[in-house]
C-alpha cells in the first residue's frame, strides 16, 4: 500500500471509530455502532499489516488467527452477567501490550532523532510503561474480585495515602534518572536506563494492584471503566511509541470515553471520582462517621394471585429490574406480562437505574432482547417524580437501587447514592428469593415499609406464574 492510501485508511478507520461510539450511545443505533467499530478495526489491521516495511506475515498470522479464534470462542460462551470480568481481563491485555512495546522500543534499534526529540521519546516510553503496568495489574485485581476469586471489601492499609504517595514520588524519581541515562551503555552492556525502567516497571505493578485493592465492592464498575480508559491512554502512549496515529486516536477516544463514563457513573452511585480515580487517595473510602440505622420491622409476604389481582386494578405501573431479573433470566415472561397489560390500556413503564445489573446498560440491554419496545424504558431522572402518581412498583431483582436508607441514613455505606424512589407510588411488591441484601451488603428499609409486600421466590419462576394468571 502506499503511503497516502494508508493515510486515507487510518484516517476512514478513525471516522468509523467516533461514528461507533456515537451509535453505541442509544439502544436503537447500537447494533449499527458495533457494524461501524468492526469495519473500523478491519481497515486500520488490514492497512497496518500493508505498510511498507510490516514483514513476518506468518508470525503475525500466528498472533492473530488464534487471538481471534480464542475471542470469539470466550465472547460467544461468556454470560451476560460475566461480562465485566471479561471487560476485566481484556484491559489487562492492553496494558501489558503497552509495556512490551515500551520496552521492545527502548531496546530495539534506535530511530535517528535530534536530542530533543529522543528525550520526547524517552518520556513516551515511560508514560506509557507506567500507565500500561498500572492497567494490567489493576486489571487481573479488577478481574478476581469481579468473578469472586478475591474478596470485594476494599484493603484499607493503615498508610495507604503515604504508600501511594511514595510510590508516585518514587517513580517520578526513577523516571528522571532513565530519561538522565539515555541509552549510555553500561559494564555489562545493558544500557543504563534499563534498570531505573525495571523498578518503575515493578513499582506501577504494585500501584495497580494497590489501587484495586483498596476500591469496595460497589465501587467496582467505576473501577472497570476507570481502567477502560486507562487501557486507552496507554495504547495512546503506545502509538506515540510506534508512530501510529490510527492508535494514538483510538487510544484517546478510549481513554476519554471511558473517563466519561466513570464520571457517570461517579455521579449515579454517589461516589468521588477523584477517590475512585486515585484508588485511595483522599478517598471518603464510603466509611460511615456512625453507626448505620438498625433496620428492623415486618415483612409482608404476598402471592402470585394477589400480585397479579393488583396489576390488573392498577392503571399506572412502573417495573423495576435488577441483578436478580437477569440472573433469573426473567425479561422475556416479563415482556409478554407487559404485552398483555398494555392491551389492556395501562400505563406501563420500565424505571432503569444507571448501575442496575452489573454492568452499563445491563437491563436495558435485556430488555432490548426480549424485545421491549425502547420508548417505555426511562431512565431513573425521567421518572423518579411520577412515583406519586404510580398505583404500583413492581422491583424485580432489584436491591441497592430501592434502598431508602441511601437517601434517610447519611451513615449508611450507599449513603448519597441516587435510588429509584419506588416507596412513594402506591404499593410496592418486591420479587426476590429472600430478606437478604444485594450487592453493597445493605440492609433495605424498603422491605418493611407499609405499602410493601414481598413475593418471595426465583424471579422467573414467578414471573411465568404471573403470565400463566393472567392468560387465564
Ligand atoms: P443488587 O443490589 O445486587 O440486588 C439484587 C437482588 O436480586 C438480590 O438482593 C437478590 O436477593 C436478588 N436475586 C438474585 N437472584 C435472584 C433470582 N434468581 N430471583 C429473584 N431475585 C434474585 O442489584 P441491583 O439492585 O440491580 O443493584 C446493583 C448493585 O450492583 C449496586 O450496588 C451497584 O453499585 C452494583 N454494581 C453495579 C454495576 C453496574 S455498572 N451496573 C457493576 C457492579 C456492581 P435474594 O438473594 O434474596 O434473591
Amino acid at each position: 500500500m502506499t503511503a497516502s492510501l494508508i493515510t486515507v485508511s487510518y484516517i476512514a478507520a478513525a471516522i468509523l471509530f467516533i461514528l461507533s461510539l456515537g451509535g453505541l450511545s442509544s439502544q436503537e443505533t447500537a447494533r449499527r455502532g458495533n457494524f461501524y467499530g468492526i469495519l473500523g478495526m478491519a481497515i486500520a489491521l488490514i492497512a497496518t499489516a500493508a505498510t511498507p516495511g510490516v514483514e513476518g506475515y506468518a508470525m503475525l498470522a500466528g498472533a492473530i488467527i488464534p487471538g481471534v479464534l480464542i475471542g470469539g470462542f470466550l465472547a460467544q460462551r461468556v454470560a451476560m452477567t460475566s461480562m465485566p470480568e471479561l471487560v476485566a481481563i481484556l484491559h489487562s491485555f492492553v496494558g501489558l501490550a503497552a509495556v512490551l512495546v515500551g520496552f521492545a522500543s527502548y531496546l530495539g534499534p534506535q530511530p535517528q532523532l535530534t536530542a530533543v526529540e529522543m528525550t520526547i521519546h524517552e518520556v513516551e516510553i515511560f508514560v506509557g510503561i507506567f500507565v500500561g503496568a498500572i492497567t494490567f495489574t489493576g486489571s487481573i485485581i479488577a478481574f478476581a474480585k469481579l468473578r469472586g476469586s478475591l474478596s470485594g471489601k476494599p484493603l484499607m492499609l493503615p498508610a495507604r495515602h503515604m504508600l501511594n504517595l511514595g510510590m508516585v514520588v518514587g517513580s517520578l524519581v526513577l523516571g528522571y534518572m532513565f530519561i538522565d541515562a539515555g541509552h549510555t551503555v553500561t559494564d555489562g552492556g545493558n544500557p543504563a536506563g534499563l534498570m531505573p525502567l525495571l523498578i518503575m516497571t515493578g513499582i506501577a505493578c504494585v500501584i495497580g494492584v494497590h489501587m484495586v485493592m483498596a476500591i469496595g465492592g460497589a465501587d467496582m464498575p467505576v473501577v472497570v471503566s476507570m481502567l477502560n480508559s486507562y487501557s486507552g491512554w496507554a495504547a495512546a502512549a503506545a502509538g506515540f511509541m510506534l508512530s501510529n496515529d490510527l492508535l494514538i486516536i483510538t487510544g484517546a477516544l478510549v481513554g476519554s470515553s471511558g473517563a466519561i463514563l466513570s464520571y457517570i457513573m461517579c455521579a449515579a452511585m454517589n461516589r468521588s471520582f477523584i477517590s475512585v480515580i486515585l484508588g485511595g487517595f483522599g478517598s471518603d473510602g464510603g466509611a460511615p462517621k456512625g453507626p448505620a440505622q438498625v433496620v428492623e420491622g415486618e415483612a409482608v409476604p404476598t402471592d402470585v394471585e394477589a400480585v397479579v389481582g393488583y396489576l390488573k386494578e392498577a392503571n399506572s405501573i412502573i417495573i423495576i429490574p435488577g441483578y436478580g431479573m437477569a440472573v433469573a433470566q426473567a425479561q422475556h415472561s416479563l415482556s409478554e406480562i407487559v404485552k398483555i397489560l398494555r392491551k389492556e390500556k395501562k400505563k406501563v413503564r420500565f424505571g432503569i437505574h444507571p448501575v442496575a445489573g452489573r454492568l452499563p446498560g445491563h437491563m436495558n440491554v435485556l430488555l432490548a432482547e426480549a424485545n421491549v419496545p425502547y420508548d417505555i424504558v426511562l431512565e431513573m431522572d425521567e421518572l423518579n417524580d411520577d412515583f406519586p402518581r404510580t398505583d404500583i412498583a413492581l422491583v424485580i431483582g432489584a436491591n441497592d437501587i430501592v434502598n431508602p436508607s441511601a437517601l434517610d441514613d447519611p451513615n449508611s455505606p450507599i449513603a448519597g447514592m441516587p435510588v429509584l424512589e419506588c416507596w412513594k407510588s402506591g404499593k410496592t411488591v418486591v420479587m426476590k428469593r429472600s430478606m437478604g441484601t444485594g450487592y453493597a451488603g445493605v440492609q433495605n428499609p424498603l422491605f418493611f415499609k407499609d405499602n410493601t409486600e414481598m413475593l418471595f421466590g426465583d424471579a422467573k419462576k414467578n414471573v411465568d406464574a404471573m403470565l400463566a394468571e393472567l392468560r387465564k
